[in-house]
């Protein structure tokens, strides 16, 4: 499994499959099980389908690492329409971006510019805009881009990795900070220099970050709600006793999962009064994002597979 999984991220590095692997409908069509769509109206749709079972959303328009800094302008300008239309819609949905495609790649400062562009925008209409963690090798310059838009604008957020061995220290001063935190394992092929090699590391990890954030919430005034970005059932169950050992409200934390996965689990948690949102995808450059969802569980290649021989 360790072997297909870094056969998979490998493979969601490599700027020919990219190309060559969208252009067959089987493969199109296997990506829809990730995203209801490829436009923001898709992804506004499938929003409202979750709004009676109390469930809010995530967008993201995929597309990481541009290279020309007019590209990351036409992102922000695409995220201000979006954020206009999710108050239109009136529907309970935030924004989560990658800072690489902010420009990142290209300038710091722009993309620093880019971000506090969107977190001024959502900010007069009461909105959030989340930041993802890309790869360990940005992780210096996207704390530095977000501690500076956070200077500005405090409606924003931060995505940390428990598979990195330095998020802990990151985490202790960012929670002094008081900034919203979105905890996930990690989605990316790192070198056992800094990430945790076995996933029950990585876990174990996971709960003591998730128990620091929940001490915090509790401890430390104006902590926005911690966020524990996971489809892991049994480690969410281990998160709302000590949850409820340290006397953290049920609604004091949130849980956020994919578009897709975990679905019924979703509905089961809304259903027993937990704060849940989804993230929803949507763009044309899903392919380097959709080869992490199949190397997060290798077992969705067959789900590939079965698309090419159901044409
Ligand atoms: P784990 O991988 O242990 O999976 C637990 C269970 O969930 C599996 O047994 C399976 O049942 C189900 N599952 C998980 N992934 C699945 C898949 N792809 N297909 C089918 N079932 C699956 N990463 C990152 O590096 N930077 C980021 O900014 C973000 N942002 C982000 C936001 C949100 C809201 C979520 C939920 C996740 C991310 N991630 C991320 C991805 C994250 O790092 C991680 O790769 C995935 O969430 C999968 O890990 P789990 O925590 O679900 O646990």
């Amino acid at each position: 499994m360790a072997v297909m999984r870094s056969a998979l991220l490998w493979a969601s590095r490599n700027r020919w499959l990219a190309q060559q692997f969208p252009r067959y409908r089987f493969a199109r069509a296997a990506v829809r099980r990730f995203m209801p769509g490829t436009t923001v109206d898709a992804a506004l749709d499938a929003s409202e389908r979750f709004v009676p079972a109390g469930i809010g959303a995530i967008f993201t328009r995929l597309g990481e690492n541009l290279t020309e800094f007019e590209a990351a302008t036409r992102v922000v300008e695409h995220y201000v329409d979006v954020i206009d239309r999710i108050a239109k819609r009136n529907v309970p949905a935030q924004i989560s971006v990658k800072l690489t495609q902010l420009g990142l790649d290209i300038s710091e400062d722009g993309a620093t510019r880019n971000l506090i562009t969107l977190a001024a925008h959502a900010a007069a209409g009461g909105n959030v805009v989340w930041v993802d963690m890309e790869d360990s090798s940005y992780v210096d310059r996207t704390l530095a881009v977000f501690r500076a838009a956070l200077a500005v604008h405090r409606n924003v957020g931060l995505c940390t990795q428990s598979y990195l061995m330095r998020t802990e220290k990151d985490l202790e001063s960012l929670l002094q900070e008081t900034c919203a935190i979105r905890l996930v394992k990690g989605a990316y092929n790192e070198p056992p220099a800094v990430a945790f090699a076995k996933k029950s590391d990585v876990d174990k990890n996971y709960l003591r970050l998730a128990r620091m954030s929940l001490q915090a919430s509790r401890t430390i005034p104006d902590t926005p709600r911690p966020v524990m970005g996971t489809h892991d059932s049994a480690l969410l169950a281990r998160i709302a006793r000590a949850a409820d050992q340290d006397g953290v409200a049920r609604d004091g934390w949130e849980i956020h999962m994919l578009y897709g996965i975990s679905s019924k689990e979703q509905l089961r948690l809304a259903q027993d009064g937990r704060k849940v949102r989804v993230l929803i995808s949507y763009g044309e450059e899903w392919f380097p994002w959709y080869v992490r969802r199949l190397a997060e569980r290798p077992a969705n290649v067959w789900f590939v597979v079965r698309s090419l021989f159901m044409r």
